[in-house]
This record gives structure tokens, C-alpha cells and sequence, in this order.
């Protein structure tokens, strides 16, 4: 087991590259899957979640070669089986796509039920609900999710829920369906679109993504052949935004879309952070004599202000002046970590989707643990907030989602390292 050492209280200052987006690179290389070509997917970052997906693609039989760091060529058409029972599958949740593609590809699939962070119940009934529009049936028994159909045929489906995953697992399943599918009240957040861009230049007919609904016109065949880069990645991009009003520093993330930081940049402005936008860069910094004010923030599906970057603005209302709020809107129960942040010495009250958190708080150093890998992630701001040591355990969590994390943030001045724990 590994852990973080931190010292922290040092403000933190300089240009980081984001990687690509971990959530865009699950759902395009879960695509590849279902299209009828090899191809090349770029930008991918380094992270444990890839590497487990890509072991999961060999597993069950698809060509998957490195080419290079970040890059891979993929060839679906070697795929031996309909059966993903790979122990692995459990410990991601994006494993979940692979229903959606091996359902378009063979008409059938079964898959060991996905895993992913603990914040409450993780329920797949939209994506089913999904597959039987499209005329499969589904079930799930022993763990497995299995789904059948004698011919996919397009179908509408109203998502009672705003679902990323379902979204993406439909139009996975639906791109080689016949005929039409509409996904109604479909989720918008940049990485559908990119999944929906992928699909399109392996010659798929999907239109619609980013809008509330999706109109896929299945094609037979996919015959792919092309390279396509992954977006950015818009969580990975605000963690290091916030480390910057967060230890009184001043950070550019640099190989982002600044229209998919939008729901944040807005909320750092309201707490009298100066955010300047460049071209694919965003430097956060506090002007001399400004102040962090505390203020409200209401998680909700794109384009509202994220989850994941949920726990990670909770520690910033810590150091901010005045009573902020956090309403969790997405997951029942994602204020787990606030235990930790209390422990370190900051002043939150929590009932159930809402946490009051009183700011000016001077975090202390202390033994945490990451629960999940976004609330590990704000461990760690918490630390490079607190004027002493905190020790991070249980990084890997932090890991599945955050590349070459020591090293981006020494890079920036941090006092963080690696040890056995
Ligand atoms: C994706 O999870 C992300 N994971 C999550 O990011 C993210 O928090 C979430 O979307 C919301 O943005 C991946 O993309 C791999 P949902 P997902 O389906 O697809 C309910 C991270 O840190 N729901 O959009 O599982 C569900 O209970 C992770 O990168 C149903 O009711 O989320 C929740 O309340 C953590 N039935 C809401 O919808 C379903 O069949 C949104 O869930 C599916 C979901």
C-alpha cells in the first residue's frame, strides 16, 4: 500500500498540462469496441482505470497495441466472446460501457457488475431500460448483467434520470441498431459529445450530442480506420484551478477547453478569484488584496457545476471568508469525506444533501484516507492547505483518475511524495 507525505502551506505557482479526459477515454475506447475497424485513440491519460479497460479489451479477445505514451491502436474484430467476466470488470465502473458495445456487436453480452467510487447506489435500471427500447431483453442474476436480442431495432427512450452512462451505453448499442433510436433527456456533458464525435468519424450517424436529445440513425457496419484525440480532461483541469485561490498561488492549466470550465470558472469568479481565459489555458490566481468569499454552490449534470469537482470546492469554502454551501444534487451520499476535512480542523455540518461549511478555517495536518478517488483527490488539497504534515492513504484510489499526480504538483512547488505506507 502507498501513500502520500505532504507538507503543506506553501502556495502553489506555475503551468501544468492536462491530460485527457479519463471519462471521454472510457466511453471512446468502450466505442471501439463496437465499430467494425482497427483505429488509433490519442491524448489517453495515465491512469489505472485505462490500463484495467485495456486489459479487460485483451481479455475477450480485441487487438490492442501501445504506440506510443497516451496512444493506441485498437482492432475490435478479433473479440472471441460475448462474456466479460474478468475480475477486473468490478473494479471500475466504466467497465459498464461494454455492455452497450458487445450488445450492438454480437446481439448479446454478459457482464460481471461494474464497479466504481462508493457514494451511494450506482444503479444501471436506465441503462437496461435503454437496451429494451432497442428490443433486448435483459437480466440480471448472480452478479452478471446479461442482455439478448434476436435483431437490435431502434427505439425511443426518455432517461427518468439525467445518466451519463446511460447515455453513452445506448448509443453504444444503438449506432449498428435498425433504424432510428432518440435518447430523450440525454446528459450533455462534454465527454457524451466526444463519444458521439468518435462514433461519427468511425461512421456512425449520431446527432444531437450535446443537446438534451440524441438522434442515432444505426449504420450495419463501422468501418473505423481513422485516429481520433480525446478531449481534455475538464475534472483534472478544475482540481488544479482551485490549487491555486486554494494555497494563495497562481496556476495556468494549460491544453484545455475553456468552455467546459465554464460551471467552474463562473463560481471562482463569485469568490473574487481573477480567471483569465487563453485560447486552450486558464491562469487562476487572487488579485493583491483580494479576498476568497465564500458562496453557494448546487451540483447538477452539464452544464451546471460538476460533482466530481464537488469535494474539491468543499475544502476551498473551508479557507474562504464567510459560510458557504454545497448541495449535492447528483449522488445521495457524497459528503463522506467531510469526517476527514474535520479531523484537519475544518467547520462543516452536513444533513444529507447539504453541507454548510464555515470558512477562515486553518486546516492542521493529519492521517486521512482517500474514500474514493475525487474525495482523495481533495485530501490532498486539504494537505497542501494545512501548515504541516498529512499523510494520504489508500492512493490508488486517487490514481484511477489522476496522472503523474506528484509530479504535476511538485512541478508547482508542492512538498508531496510517494512513500510505502
Ligand atoms: C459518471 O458516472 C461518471 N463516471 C462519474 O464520475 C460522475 O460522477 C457521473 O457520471 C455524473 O457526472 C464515469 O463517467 C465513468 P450517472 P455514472 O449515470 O454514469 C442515477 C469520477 O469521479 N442513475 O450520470 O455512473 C445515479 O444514481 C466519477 O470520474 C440511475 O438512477 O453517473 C445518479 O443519481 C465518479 N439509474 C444519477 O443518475 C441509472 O441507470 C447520475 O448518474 C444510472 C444512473
Amino acid at each position: 500500500m502507498h501513500s502520500y507525505m505532504i507538507e503543506g502551506g506553501q502556495p502553489l505557482n506555475g503551468h501544468v498540462r492536462i491530460g485527457g479526459s479519463k471519462n471521454a477515454s472510457l466511453a471512446v475506447l468502450s466505442a471501439a469496441m463496437a465499430i467494425d475497424g482497427p483505429c488509433v485513440i490519442e491524448n489517453l491519460p495515465a491512469i489505472s482505470d485505462i490500463e484495467i479497460l485495456l486489459e479487460i479489451f485483451s481479455d475477450i479477445g480485441a487487438t490492442v497495441e501501445y504506440i506510443r505514451p497516451g496512444a493506441v491502436r485498437i482492432d475490435a474484430r478479433t473479440i472471441n466472446t460475448h462474456e466479460v467476466l474478468h475480475d477486473r470488470v468490478t473494479e471500475l465502473r466504466g467497465s459498464y460501457y461494454l455492455l452497450g458495445a458487445l450488445l450492438g456487436r454480437f446481439g448479446k453480452v454478459a457482464l460481471r457488475m461494474p464497479g466504481g467510487c462508493d457514494f451511494g447506489v450506482r444503479p444501471i435500471d436506465l441503462h437496461l431500460k435503454g437496451f429494451q427500447a432497442l428490443g433486448a431483453k435483459t437480466e440480471v442474476a448472480h452478479g452478471i448483467v446479461s442482455c439478448q436480442a434476436e435483431e437490435l431495432t431502434g427505439g425511443g427512450v426518455f432517461l427518468d434520470t439525467v445518466s451519463v452512462g446511460a447515455t453513452v451505453n445506448i448509443m453504444l448499442a444503438a449506432v449498428k441498431a435498425k433504424g432510428k433510436t432518440v435518447i430523450d433527456n440525454a446528459a450533455r456533458e462534454p465527454h457524451i459529445v466526444d463519444v458521439a464525435n468518435f462514433l461519427n468519424a468511425m461512421g456512425a450517424d449520431v446527432r444531437g450530442a450535446g443537446t438534451d436529445v440524441i438522434r442515432i440513425n444505426g449504420r450495419p457496419t463501422l468501418p473505423a480506420n481513422q485516429e481520433y484525440t480525446v478531449i481534455p480532461d475538464q475534472i483534472e483541469a478544475g482540481t488544479y484551478m482551485m490549487l491555486a485561490p486554494l494555497t494563495g498561488g497562481d496556476i495556468t492549466v494549460e491544453g484545455v477547453i475553456p468552455k467546459h470550465m465554464e460551471p467552474l470558472s463562473a463560481k471562482l469568479m463569485e469568490m473574487g478569484v481573477t480567471v483569465e481565459e487563453g485560447e486552450d489555458s486558464i491562469r487562476c490566481y487572487l488579485k493583491e488584496g483580494s479576498k476568497l468569499k465564500a458562496t453557494s454552490f448546487k451540483t447538477m449534470p452539464y452544464p451546471g457545476f460538476p460533482t466530481d469537482l464537488q469535494p474539491q470546492a468543499t475544502v476551498l469554502l473551508c479557507v474562504a471568508e464567510g459560510t458557504g454551501r454545497m448541495i449535492e444534487n447528483v449522488w445521495e451520499n457524497r459528503f463522506q469525506y467531510v469526517d476527514a476535512l474535520r479531523m484537519m480542523g475544518a467547520n462543516i455540518i452536513t444533513s444529507g444533501r447539504l453541507a454548510v461549511v464555515q470558512g477562515n478555517s486553518h486546516l492542521t495536518g493529519s492521517r486521512i484516507t482517500a474514500r474514493d478517488l475525487r474525495a482523495g483527490a481533495a485530501m490532498v488539497m486539504a494537505g497542501l492547505a494545512a501548515k504541516e504534515t498529512t499523510e494520504v492513504l489508500d492512493i490508488n484510489r486517487i490514481e484511477r483518475g489522476y496522472e503523474y499526480f506528484v509530479d504535476k504538483l511538485t512541478r508547482l512547488g508542492a512538498k508531496i511524495e510517494r512513500v510505502e505506507s
